[in-house]
């Protein structure tokens, strides 16, 4: 069976091969930002990726243009459209991308993180995520005055009424979608429960209904495509349903929202479905490589790993080990492992808080001290979180250096 050891080894993420040992810079954060002269991030410096100072989160543009690409390929063959979710990449530079090439908007898990990413001057923005208490409600109708493109999903009658009135305060009309559940983690009820909802968000002065959202983040993950494909539709049968009663009942549905990665060539089988959600495409992962795909492969091989962390060895001393400076707060403690390109031999574990021991059974070289090592992250949302900026490599070199906008914003 093909396993996520056999892909590290010859498939490569930005570049298969370590690092030959030299005399290197270690360019800084502070100093890699200092030779961005414009907004856009573009470095002309031409600093290779080996040279930064690690732990560095590396991002292939090729990679991720390809990804992007090919989900805009295929949903266009679904007859969907993608509304990408921001709280993968944080990051302004990469929502503008992804906008410039066909997603209708994006998604936001976090207010702050809406706020962010309306500030750096994105508009069309899907809160997925119910903001219940009085200051949110009141901060979240305050970012819609500014932003007419400001959607907010709500799953409760009393968050409803309170959003309404917070919205008649700041003189709007204010978007809304349902947030019905799939699953037990958010959400109202898919039924009678979620149509009385839709009913009474239809008679409130200020608020507009624009449909429904239903996300299944545990299907995502599942193993085997033809036992996702077939979990997913199950799953979201009974929100089709409420969404049909909806749309009998005379209410608005043009937004059916939902679906990820590991769904994205599913949803468009279920009636009604307007648009998926789907954020580490972008970068992929040790988690989604292991989903595997619609070909009957054990790798998930739709979208390249784009997304990587450069690290240094720190220490050699011991045998069959080695300790390199990415630990948890480079890498997190999310399973499986980082997977440490083109060395099938190493496993890397990053449980110290600022080193990562990797256990070697082989290696291609003997490594020592300063050598660096490249690997793809085992979930790429809370890595993403760790960074200040982002670095976009073409064929080795820096190209552009993105702050991550809306890093830390958790609230
Ligand atoms: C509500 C919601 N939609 C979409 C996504 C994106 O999913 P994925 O990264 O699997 O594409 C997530 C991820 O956690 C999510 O929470």
């Amino acid at each position: 069976m093909p396993t996520r050891r056999a892909f590290l080894s010859t498939a490569g993420a930005a570049s298969a091969f370590v690092w030959l040992p030299k005399p290197v810079k270690g360019y800084s954060t502070a100093e890699m930002r200092a030779f961005t002269a414009s907004a856009d991030g573009v470095t002309t410096r031409g600093v290779s990726k080996w040279d930064l100072d690690t732990p560095a989160l590396c991002l292939d543009l090729d990679a991720m243009e390809r990804n992007v690409a090919t989900m805009q390929a295929a949903l266009k063959r679904f007859g969907v459209v993608s509304r990408p979710h921001a709280k993968t990449h944080k990051c302004a530079a990469i929502a503008k991308y992804q906008l410039s090439t066909g997603s209708i908007g994006i998604c936001c898990a976090k207010l702050t993180e809406a706020e962010a990413f309306y500030a750096a001057g994105i508009e069309p923005i899907l809160m997925t995520t119910s903001n219940p208490s009085p200051q949110k409600v009141r901060r979240a109708m305050a970012l819609r005055k500014k932003n007419p493109q400001f959607i907010q999903a709500v799953d409760e009658e009393p968050n409803a009424r309170d959003l309404s009135a917070a919205a008649k305060e700041a003189d709007v009309v204010a978007d809304v979608v349902i947030d019905v559940a799939v699953g037990t983690r958010s959400g109202i009820p898919a039924g009678e429960g979620a149509l009385a909802l839709a009913k009474v968000i239809d008679t409130l002065p200020n608020l507009k209904l624009r449909g429904l959202l239903s996300y299944d983040g545990g299907v995502q993950h599942q193993k085997g495509f033809a036992a996702r494909k077939a979990r997913a539709l199950q799953a979201i049968e009974a929100n089709a349903a409420t969404r049909e009663a909806m749309k009998k009942a005379g209410l608005n549905v043009e937004i059916f929202s939902g679906g990820g990665t590991g769904t994205y060539n599913i949803m468009h089988h279920v009636p009604g479905f307007s648009d998926l959600q789907v954020g580490s495409y972008l970068f992929m992962d040790m988690q989604y490589l292991e989903i595997g795909g619609e070909d009957g492969n054990a790798v998930y091989k739709d979208f390249a790993p784009s997304l990587t962390v450069t690290t240094t060895i720190m220490n050699n001393r011991f045998p069959g080990l080695l300790t390199t400076d990415a630990g948890t707060k480079a890498l997190t403690l999310n399973k499986p492992n980082p997977g440490v390109i083109g060395e099938p031999g190493m496993d890397y574990t990053a449980g110290s808080d600022e080193f990562g021991t990797i256990k070697v059974t082989s290696a291609s070289k003997s490594y020592k001290i300063g050598d660096k090592l490249e690997v793809i992250v085992p979930h790429c949302d809370p890595v993403v979180n760790e960074y200040d900026q982002i670095y976009g490599i073409r064929n080795d070199r820096v190209e552009v250096v993105w702050p991550i906008t809306a890093r830390g914003k958790s609230q």
